[in-house]
């Protein structure tokens, strides 16, 4: 089967800085990929190459059978790529509602404004908004405006959606919700890659890992294999850590290493 998304050898700098360098690796469809990596590793850069929001300044991005490297977000959107972002951003002054609507109107898949509002209607229930339809975006908490960018990207009727952090600064419980819907995305057909710090998350989530080192894949495989890598231990603790992590615990990796569940720094 076509991968929904290969990347080919791409590439990324910002004047000196090589953010991102010669990534390559393949999006299966109907699956959910879990990016991680030490901070500054190059995940979110790779998430906006993917969604048009940089061109790359190497290699080749190809979305089904379609070389899409350079094109616009607009353009990206309405071949069906929506992302939410690490750093919240919803329209504040504007209600949950018209967020949403606002997604499903930019994707262009919607057939017209009378689907969008429908389509919006719909997204926001199954995201559990709907009784905050009508709050302004600004006063409702955080764990909620998550809610608003994931109901934005939802109502974009994507194939391939992309969550760089998206339960990053939630509680114990708010994680755990937004684990469920993000499962409940994944079986109504939608291919993910989703950046998480939590390691648990990426444990119970991805379908396999790829771990992102200074712009480059440094390894990639079935999630238990990659956090018991001592070249993956090394990337997020450091050589000495590595080296009794692995020796005194078979399987010890980054995810049990600091205490289950914790944030996971380097
Ligand atoms: N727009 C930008 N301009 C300049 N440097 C950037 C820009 N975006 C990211 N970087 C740099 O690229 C590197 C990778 O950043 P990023 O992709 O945000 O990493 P991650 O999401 O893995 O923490 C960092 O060194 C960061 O400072
Ligand atoms: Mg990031």
């Amino acid at each position: 089967m076509t991968p929904a998304l290969r990347l080919e050898g791409v590439s990324k700098s910002f004047g000196g800085l090589q953010a991102v360098r010669d990534v390559s690796f393949e999006l299966h469809q109907g699956e959910i990929l879990g990016l991680i990596g030490p901070n500054g590793a190059g995940k979110t850069t790779l998430i906006n190459l993917i969604a048009g929001a940089y061109r790359p300044t190497g290699g080749r991005i190809v979305l089904g059978a379609r070389d899409v490297t350079g094109r616009p977000p607009y353009v990206l959107a309405r071949l069906g790529v929506a992302r939410t972002f690490q750093i919240v951003r919803v329209f504040k002054e504007m209600t949950v509602w018209d967020n949403v609507v606002g997604g499903a109107l930019f994707a262009g898949r919607s057939g017209g404004a009378h689907r969008a509002r429908e389509r919006a209607a719909a997204t926001l229930e199954f995201v559990g908004l709907g009784a905050l339809a009508h709050r302004r975006a600004g006063d409702i908490g955080l764990a909620e405006q998550k809610r608003v960018q994931l109901a934005r990207a939802l109502a974009m009727q994507p194939a391939v959606l992309l969550l760089d952090e998206a339960m990053a600064g939630l509680t114990h419980g708010e994680i755990h919700a937004a684990l469920e819907l993000v499962r409940a995305v994944h079986r109504r057909g939608v291919t993910l890659i989703v950046i998480e710090h939590l390691m648990k998350v990426i444990m119970e989530l991805s379908h396999r890992v790829i771990v992102m080192h200074h712009g480059r894949v440094l390894a990639q495989g079935r999630p238990a294999d990659v956090v018991a890598d001592p070249q993956v231990v090394a990337a997020y603790f450091g050589e000495r850590y590595s080296h009794r992590a692995v020796r005194t615990r078979p399987g010890a990796g980054p995810g049990d290493a600091p205490g289950e569940g914790r944030r996971v720094t380097p």
